[in-house]
């Protein structure tokens, strides 16, 4: 056989796993589970729809739970598998729903909600830990780390064809505190305004593209009492302004119409005077051509 043979084959394999996967009641190994590197997707030997059932001599069984109402690669036709009941999670292969891992037990990378939450959840809770706990480098963990307490930090990059997306977890009290990723230590998030290089660093967990910490996105804008103070009298400045054009024009063409008004009623008297006039001349002449007559 030659290398470009067993390249070829190499190519084969590779390229049949990633398409297909095998489906239900064939062999495969719990060996080959893992996620994507890039997308962070759970990949298996098996299909979308089926879990390797073990490490040796496993065959592909048909998933008993899901994450997602709509889980990937199921067909109309095809019945799906439950979500799982409050206090339990599916894992990412669907092998059945377990009940939620306690501090210190494994999780699933990006899990956090397979971590029981902490009991102090109230004051621990946010939007990057399920109730205060998260799933860090494989363990559960509470995210209850303060101001300069060691903290242990989870970095995963996806990517998306061009597109890079860094995650960063830890487990210091968010959104006060983030952890430093050289020093390994919790330090406080920095205010909207302040530079950043990471999402994590600022309180807002939005630090925009110009490398300032910015509201997250889909933040209502919010307007200023100045700025509405000054828009109000500016709409109010303008309406005046358009009421004295408006009564200036107008007053205008009454003054113009009346001058007209005016003038015509001046020429009506002069034809009138020169009418009367002319009558009086033509009068006067008739009696005077009836005197020389007589
Ligand atoms: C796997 O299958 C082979 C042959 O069918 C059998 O000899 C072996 O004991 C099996 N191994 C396990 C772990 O079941
Ligand atoms: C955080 O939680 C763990 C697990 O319960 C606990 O052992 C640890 O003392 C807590 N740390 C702080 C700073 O509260």
């Amino acid at each position: 056989m030659t290398c470009q043979q067993v390249l070829l084959i190499v190519l084969a394999t590779c390229a049949s796993r990633a398409l297909a996967g095998v489906s239900v009641g064939g062999q495969c190994s719990t060996d080959n589970d893992g996620l994507d590197a890039n997308t962070g997707r759970f990949s298996s030997d098996c299909d979308e729809t089926s879990y390797c059932s073990g490490a040796m001599n496993g065959t592909c069984q048909t998933r008993r739970c899901r994450r997602d109402e709509f889980p990937f690669g199921f067909q109309n036709t095809t019945p799906t598998p439950p979500l799982c009941a409050d206090g339990t999670y599916c894992p990412d292969e669907g092998s059945g729903c377990k009940p939620l891992a306690s501090v210190g037990q494994a999780c699933q990378v990006d899990r956090d909600e397979q971590c029981a939450p902490s009991p102090d959840a109230d004051t621990l809770a946010g939007e990057w830990n399920h109730g205060g706990a998260v799933c860090l480098q494989g363990t559960c963990v509470y995210a209850n780390m303060t101001l300069g307490q060691p903290c242990t930090v989870d970095v995963v990059t996806y990517m998306e064809g061009p597109y890079k997306n860094t995650i960063t977890r830890h487990n210091c009290q968010t959104p006060l505190f983030f952890c430093h990723t050289d020093m390994h230590a919790c330090i406080p998030t920095k205010a909207f305004g302040s530079p950043c290089n990471a999402d994590q660093e600022c309180r807002s967990y939005n630090c925009g593209t110009r490398g300032v910490c910015m509201d997250p996105a889909g933040t209502p804008v919010r307007v200023k009492t100045w700025q509405v103070a000054l828009t109000g009298i500016s709409v109010i400045a303008a309406m005046a302004a358009i009421v004295i054009m408006l009564t200036l024009f107008h007053k205008r063409h009454r003054l113009q119409r009346s001058r007209e008004i005016r003038e015509y009623y001046e020429e009506q008297m002069g034809l009138r005077r020169s009418l009367a006039a002319l009558h009086a001349a033509a009068a006067d002449r008739y009696a005077k051509d009836k005197l020389y007559d007589q």
